[in-house]
């Protein structure tokens, strides 16, 4: 039946209800979002010289800040200073210095505990010892004796979402924004995951001098919220081999295979569990299809994943955070659809045959394509420009524009966050999963290449399908999800003329929804309205509707 033309005709009173009553627009002069960006090779410079200037102390409580500030400065001049405190009573003081100089001669001056089980190890990770002679003395006020930029109490764990204050806002789209500003991940969330790369690399420095570790995934692609795991790679700095000098390092030749790369992982996991401070829970999954060491950073209270020569991840990172930056309008809606597959459980931490993040943000992308609001990737790699050429070792062509800012983008859909939440759940609420494959390559559909239940084209890698780990019973539970999404948006917009975005995070209620059918029917019967919400659903829906019963 005519399911599409239904959605349709609801889409039309959707946007004349927006036209007509109470959601306010969200203004924002979407032209304008280019000019700002920062290119991700700056940003990614940007955090790391931060990341070498900064240690990690953790203190006995708040009052010994002024204390430590006082002992730092004697090393060189402080920019900034933040706070926080994990579980327990375990305080932190994350200290910002001018100058790399000054972080170097604070280590090296720092002294290590005389214990025979402990082999003394080099790190940003530093406690301060309370002084004994000050002990008696009268504490000091905190912001009585910084003179630097204090940030206390930052928050290091996601909040509850029913307690941010969504419901203070009429608008969908502003509940959309303060969705994104409350859980994305903060400035000193992302000082710490980069100050966490920083201590795997250092510790590899003395053989490995070439090697940097970057964290990549959404710690770094604008999707990241407080809270979510730091994805981690080890690589090599390109070399800028030296035609003049006469003297080279000797190397060891071994092969680039995955036994090598399996090898690698365990003996970081060794390297992790055995001599790093706060690395714990160690585990080397070597057998996956990118082998990793999963780890859990105690200082930060963050879940790691270390990878090796894993380029094509970073560059992955980099063309999300292209998208994320390209317009306003990206990052909310991500945010929204990734927190309501979340609470309705249909996103898991644990991987498995479930629909992933990462999965989920390339079909909002897709979308966005759909509605023009982002370039589809060929014509970012049509722009490219020599600078942009990126050949990953493994041989894999990452080769896009990267300053998308040179992009002439005249993006004429104007739609409000609202709409485009609707408009994701409808598009996909009616998509064809069983032929069609998704290629944000060319912005469209195409035949899918072998059966798997979603099939989403590896941007960078095209022969692989990214969610080739969905099975056909969770394809199922997400397409039952997408319309039971777009059905409790239409009928709340239908009925009441506002939406609340909790109310979609709380799943569906079949209970309810038999009764807002019925009023809804009620309603359109006496107002001689054209549409009804239980066009919507076809028999197939009814049968789901049973099986949910
Ligand atoms: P959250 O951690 O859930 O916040 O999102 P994330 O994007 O960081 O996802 P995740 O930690 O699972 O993966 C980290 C990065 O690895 C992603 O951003 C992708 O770049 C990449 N990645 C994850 N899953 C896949 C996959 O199935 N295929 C490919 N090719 N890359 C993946
Ligand atoms: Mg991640």
């Amino acid at each position: 039946m005519n399911k599409t033309c239904s959605l349709r005709r609801l889409c039309n009173l959707h946007e004349y209800l927006i036209k007509q009553h109470r959601i306010i627009r969200y203004k924002s002069n979407t032209c304008n979002d280019l000019k700002s960006f920062v290119l991700y090779d700056k940003f990614i410079c940007e955090r790391r010289s931060q990341s070498k200037c900064s240690v990690l102390v953790q203190v006995s409580s708040e009052n010994s800040i002024s204390d430590l500030y006082s002992y730092c400065s004697k090393f060189g001049s402080i920019k900034n200073i933040f706070h926080y405190q994990l579980a327990g009573s375990n305080h932190f003081v994350l200290t910002e210095f001018e100058d790399q100089s000054a972080v170097n001669t604070l280590l090296d001056q720092s002294t290590h505990v005389k214990d025979s089980n402990v082999i003394a190890v080099r790190s940003p990770f530093l406690w301060f010892r309370s002084n004994a002679s000050k002990k008696n003395s009268k504490l000091l006020s905190t912001n009585d004796k910084l003179n630097v930029p204090f940030q206390t109490n930052q928050t290091m764990i996601e909040p509850n979402i029913k307690n941010i204050g969504l419901e203070k806002f009429d608008s969908l789209s502003d509940q959309m924004l303060l969705l994104l500003k409350c859980t994305q991940l903060n400035d000193i969330g992302t000082r710490l995951r980069f100050l966490t790369a920083m201590q795997i690399e250092n510790s590899l420095k003395g053989i490995f001098p070439l090697s940097k570790v970057l964290p990549f995934g959404s710690s770094v692609n604008s999707f990241g919220k407080i809270g979510s795991d730091i994805d981690l790679v080890l690589m090599d700095s390109e070399i800028k081999e030296n035609k003049t000098s006469r003297l080279i390092y000797h190397g060891k030749c071994v092969s680039n295979s995955r036994t090598q790369i399996q090898r690698n992982i365990e003996i970081l996991g060794d390297l992790l569990q055995l001599f790093l401070p706060g690395c714990s829970r160690v585990k080397r999954i070597s057998q996956a299809r990118v082998p990793i060491v999963k780890y859990s950073q105690d200082f930060v209270g963050v879940e790691c994943d270390l990878a090796v020569s894993n380029e094509t991840a970073v560059n992955m990172s980099e063309l999300l955070y292209i998208f994320g930056n390209f317009d306003y309008r990206v990052r909310p809606l991500v945010f929204t659809i990734k927190m309501w597959a979340r609470e309705i459980n249909l996103t898991n931490d644990t991987p498995g045959r479930w629909i992933t993040n990462f999965s989920l943000t390339l079909l909002v992308l897709f979308y966005l394509q759909q509605e023009k609001i982002i370039p589809d990737i060929q014509t970012l790699v049509k722009q490219a420009s020599n600078s942009d050429v990126r050949i990953t070792n493994e041989g894999i062509n990452c080769t896009f524009l990267r300053d998308v800012s040179k992009l002439h983008k005249d993006v004429e859909n104007k739609k409000t966050l609202d709409q485009l939440l609707l408009g994701f759940f409808e598009y996909f609420a009616s998509f064809d999963f069983n032929t069609n494959a998704i290629s944000l390559n060319f912005g469209k559909t195409i035949n899918k290449p072998e059966y798997s239940a979603l099939y989403i084209v590896n941007p960078l890698e095209v022969h692989f399908n990214v969610s080739k780990n969905i099975s056909s019973e969770e394809m199922e539970r997400f397409r039952i999800e997408l319309r039971n999404a777009a059905w409790t948006m239409e009928s709340s917009l239908l009925n009441t003329n506002s939406f609340n975005l909790l109310d979609l995070f709380k799943g569906f209620d079949v209970n309810k929804k038999n009764q807002i059918v019925f009023e809804i029917q009620h309603q359109i019967k006496n107002s001689n309205r054209l549409v009804t919400v239980k066009d919507l659903f076809d028999d197939s829906q009814t049968q789901e509707d049973k099986r949910l019963t």
